[in-house]
């Protein structure tokens, strides 16, 4: 077996968004990259790059995923349908690619003994154990309710009709089979659990493009660039923690250069200082949209119901605030970007690339 240049690290769904900020991260750091993707859109500006060894084909393809496996010292899988809005529509796809799709390259990793950095998400602690209680209880302002833990929060999702939940148990299911792949096989792991990561090149600008919904930042970007009210599903109250992918890239690059105190461990990779609404978050991108047109916007927000938003079989994570003493304690790791300052670039960057208004 040949060994690959040290420090080279396989990035499966290089083309993505979190791929590319990370393939980006590494580049920068020093790091080669074997990216893996089906589509290169994100990474454009990287394939000239001669550290980044772009790789065309879709990581069901076992042959091709051994490969890249074998030439990196270790592998983030990234790879991943991860749009609540094909939750409840394309259950089938959203099963296959979060659970069935990663086990090539689990496989591939136990293998050739690399280490693997899985993405999963936060979603797999589903609702808060406090939004079982009636509304007004005390109880429900008991942290333990709320702040997610990865040793001790149980993960509470909703009936199989809520099909919304189908991706987060793929999730879980995949989390299952690393922690018993590590124990009863000898892979080496650490799993990410992401809270709402947000920046530039995050999904795609509905009917611009791409088609479909994406998820709320683009959404309301979409919005904002067509002087159309921000559509607020039930109203917005559902709550958020929304982190830099600056920051999630730091945790994750601290992750590779720790092999050995990461490993076997899932880690929550989220800003609880970022903790807002979504009608909240809504307000913030109207103002960083006014910053940069110099305009008043007089379009406002509207409520749509869930079902008419998502259709039928779509139920929300109520609140999502991580427990990150293990990130800081194990990574040195710390989220610095607030929340405003991300939204201020990523709605400035919309606003110049597109100009204030896009024809609706
Ligand atoms: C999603 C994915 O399911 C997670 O796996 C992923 O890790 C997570 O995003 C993330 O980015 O980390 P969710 O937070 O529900 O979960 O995704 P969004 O589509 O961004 O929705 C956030 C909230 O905004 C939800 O309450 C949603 O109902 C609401 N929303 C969305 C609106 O009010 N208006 C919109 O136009 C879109």
């Amino acid at each position: 077996m040949t060994s690959p240049a040290p420090g080279t690290v396989c990035v499966l769904g290089a083309g993505g968004f979190i791929g590319s900020h990370l393939s980006e991260g590494l580049l920068r750091a020093g790091r080669r990259v074997v990216g893996v993707d089906r589509e290169s859109a994100k990474v454009e500006h990287l394939l000239g790059n001669p550290a980044f060894d772009f790789r065309r084909f879709d990581v069901r393809d076992a042959a091709q995923v051994n490969r890249a496996v074998a030439d990196a010292a270790a592998v983030v899988n990234l790879a991943s349908l991860c749009n609540p809005s094909l939750y409840s529509t394309r259950g089938l796809e959203v099963v296959e690619s979060n659970y069935l799709a990663a086990l090539p390259a689990i496989r591939a990793c136990r293998e050739r003994g690399r280490p693997l950095v899985q993405f999963s998400t936060c979603e797999v602690y589903g609702r808060t154990l406090a939004s079982y209680l009636p509304e007004g209880s005390p109880a429900r302002e008991d942290p333990s309710l709320w702040v997610l833990s990865e040793e001790s929060t149980p993960l509470v999702l909703g009936p199989v009709d809520r099909t919304r939940w189908s991706y987060a148990a793929a999730k879980q299911l995949l989390e299952r089979v690393i922690v018993a792949e590590g124990k009863e096989r000898g892979l080496r792991w650490s799993i990410v659990r992401p809270f709402n990561f947000l920046g530039a090149r995050m999904d795609y600008l509905p009917g611009v493009e791409g088609e479909g919904t994406p998820r709320v930042l683009a959404c309301f970007l979409a919005a904002l660039l067509r002087g159309e009210p921000l559509p607020l599903v039930d109203g917005g109250q559902a709550r958020r923690c929304f982190t830099a992918v600056e920051d999630a890239v730091d945790a994750t690059i601290r992750i590779l250069d720790r092999p050995g105190p990461a490993n076997g461990l899932v880690f929550n990779v989220g800003n609880p200082a970022n903790e807002t609404t979504i009608a909240d978050l809504a307000v913030r991108m109207i103002r960083a949209w006014e910053e940069a047109t110099g305009d008043r916007w007089a379009h406002g927000t509207r409520s749509v119901p869930a079902a008419e938003f998502y259709g039928e079989g779509y139920e929300d994570s109520d609140r999502r605030v991580p427990d990150i003493a293990r990130a800081r304690k194990v990574l040195g790791w710390e989220p610095r970007l607030p929340l405003d300052q991300v939204l201020r670039a990523v709605v400035g960057d919309a606003v110049r690339v597109h100009g204030a208004r896009l024809p609706g």
